[in-house]
């Protein structure tokens, strides 16, 4: 489902953000991905869904080669997994509704199949009674809760969260955390990066521990390519 061999990352003017990262996260797996604040999480996550480049190596996601993906063709690798970004990014003028909508809409989903799966994301996160709520009416637990069910919505089979549980308090983040383990359950592959070491003790998963760009720890097994 992912494969990273030998990637590294340099932003321009910048230190190494990652250096020299393998991994293989196989289908169905629920991993977190840790480490302090700067040590390469959102780039990691950045360069699995193509927001970023690699500066060299190899990366495989849903079996794209994610490093030598034509513009053109990210946005079908878009299309097979589902990204809760840090922050939320929620469009705050538009209705909880409308913010999960808006993600199927893009796809040119029909009207009937919008307003059917939006609901269904809505129920499974918990705010199907919030749904003409803006943002600003809910909590900062709830805004990440229509984070996660726009990235759902599309019934992605692997979903990339980006520290889904920052500005939040330790009860609502225990909450979002048993969510993706739902959402796992159901059959998504999730990747989860926080810099939270206590989300680890609520729900023990497999574990990728970055540092200054570097993995410095994994549970996971290695690429083919190194076995
Ligand atoms: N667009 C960018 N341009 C230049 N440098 C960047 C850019 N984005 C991130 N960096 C640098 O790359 C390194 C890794 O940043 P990244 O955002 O991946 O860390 P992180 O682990 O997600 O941190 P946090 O826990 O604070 O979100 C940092 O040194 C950061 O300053
Ligand atoms: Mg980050």
């Amino acid at each position: 489902m992912i494969e990273m061999v030998h990637v590294s990352k340099a932003y321009e003017g910048s230190t190494q953000a990652l250096l020299d990262i393998s991994l293989k996260v196989e289908k169905g797996k629920f991993v977190y991905l840790t480490g302090p604040s700067g040590a390469g999480k959102t780039t990691l996550l950045k360069l699995l869904y193509a927001a970023e480049r690699p500066t060299e190596g190899e990366i495989r996601v849903n079996g794209f080669d994610v490093a030598r993906l034509k513009s053109r063709e990210i946005p079908y690798l878009r299309r097979s997994l589902g990204v809760v970004f840090q922050g939320s990014k929620l469009l705050f003028q538009r209705t909880v509704f409308e913010n999960v909508a808006f993600a199927l809409e893009v796809l040119g989903a029909k009207r009937r199949e919008v307003i059917k799966k939006t609901s269904q994301a809505l129920w499974l996160v918990g705010l199907e009674r919030k749904g003409s709520c803006f943002p600003s009416q809910i909590s900062a637990g709830e805004q990440q809760r229509v984070a996660i069910a726009r990235a759902i919505v599309n019934e992605p089979l692997l979903i990339l969260a980006d520290e889904p549980t920052g500005n939040i308090d330790f009860g609502a983040a225990e909450e979002i955390v048993r969510l993706f383990d739902e959402i796992n359950f159901r059959g998504a592959t999730v990747v989860l990066a926080t810099h939270n070491e206590g989300l680890p003790a609520i729900l023990p998963k497999e574990r990728i521990v970055l540092n200054r760009g570097q993995m410095v720890e994994s549970s996971l097994s290695k690429p083919l390519a190194f076995a």
